[in-house]
């Protein structure tokens, strides 16, 4: 079997230009916080445009993803700060650290080695055990959810995680067919069950998405790790996530628009009674996508979203 871990990696980042503009990622800046390592390309841009005054801090809750990077760029891991933590973190690991970052960003989702790699169990086209965790040495993998969960839990989480309206046949199918125990075989029984509808999508995505979102409870991740960001950012100072689907990318949007509002009182009071400070300045309205020729040449990047904030109070 091939080991992943020593291969270089092989994904290709997504609007790297356009984060390092938009963030303001440049020589004045002394402290930049990649809050998802992944497969380093952001890192090694952060670290190339802050040098050699400034400072890299890369967090990943991956192992694999530190371990690949120090070992294919062992000069530039000297100089880089490495982390692994989740980062809903952010607070502790600034606190441990004694640091006060001016830019922190997170491009969130897995990435393309995760992907590929065996054992991991993130792709409905391997056949490989039902795993997901992005951090193999803690939590659950995602074969408990399939197995054990409730008809009623199931199709809960891929209703709200996948959008999925075909969730009850899958989930009917999926209880007849347990104990399921690869990929493969999960993959094949929602192909089999969804024959006839039509799909512009590989009919397992939206299954497989749900299932990740919940064993790696990516969205309380997500919301914890920027509120916290905005909270120990300095006076401006730049926030960005890049988000891959809507569920994630509704989550970045909603927090940045509570944080840029002035007031928030409800929507009945008759009067301010908050005093209100906007805390953020919303420097991307609708959000930044990349371009078509991005997307020609990683198709992986079309739904991808990036917004950026100022904290300004
Ligand atoms: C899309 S990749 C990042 C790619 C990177 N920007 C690059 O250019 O190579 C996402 C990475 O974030 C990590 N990740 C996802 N959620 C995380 C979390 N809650 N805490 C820490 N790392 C996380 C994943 O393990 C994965 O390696």
């Amino acid at each position: 079997m091939i080991n992943r871990e020593i291969l270089k990696s092989i994904h290709k980042p997504v609007m790297l230009e356009e984060v390092m503009k938009k963030m303001h990622i440049n020589k004045s800046v002394d402290i930049v916080i990649d809050a998802t390592l992944g497969g380093g390309s952001y890192t090694r841009a952060f670290h190339q445009a802050v040098m050699p005054s400034g400072r890299v801090i890369a967090i990943d809750r991956d192992l694999i993803a530190i371990k690949r990077f120090k070992r294919f760029y062992p000069d530039l891991s000297n100089e880089i700060t490495f982390v692994h933590e989740d980062f809903s973190q952010i607070k502790n690991i600034c606190k441990k650290l004694s640091i006060e970052p001016k830019r922190i960003i997170a491009d969130f989702g897995i990435s393309s080695d995760q992907l590929k790699e065996d054992n991991r169990g993130f792709s409905f086209l391997s056949d490989d055990l039902i795993d997901m965790r992005m951090d193999i040495s803690t939590g659950k993998p995602a074969s408990s959810i399939i197995n054990e969960a409730s008809e009623k839990e199931l199709v809960r989480i891929l209703r709200i995680y996948g959008d999925e309206n075909r969730a009850k046949k899958i989930v009917g199918a999926i209880i007849k067919s347990r104990p399921i125990l690869t990929t493969g075989e999960l993959s094949e029984i929602i192909v089999e069950v969804t024959k006839g509808f039509k799909n512009k999508i590989h009919p397992a995505t939206k299954t497989f998405q749900a299932l990740r979102i919940v064993v790696n409870d990516e969205y309380k991740e997500i919301e914890t790790f920027l509120k916290d960001s905005i909270e120990i950012l300095p006076i401006g100072g730049y926030l960005g996530a890049v988000s891959f689907h809507s569920g994630e990318d509704r989550i970045v949007k909603n927090i940045f628009k509570e944080y840029a509002k002035m007031c928030k009182c409800s929507e009945n009071a008759p009067v301010c009674m908050c005093n209100g400070k906007q805390i953020l300045d919303i420097q991307t309205k609708n959000g930044i996508t990349p371009t078509q020729e991005e997307i020609k040449s990683n198709p992986r990047s079309r739904s991808a979203r990036l917004r950026v904030a100022q904290k300004v109070n």
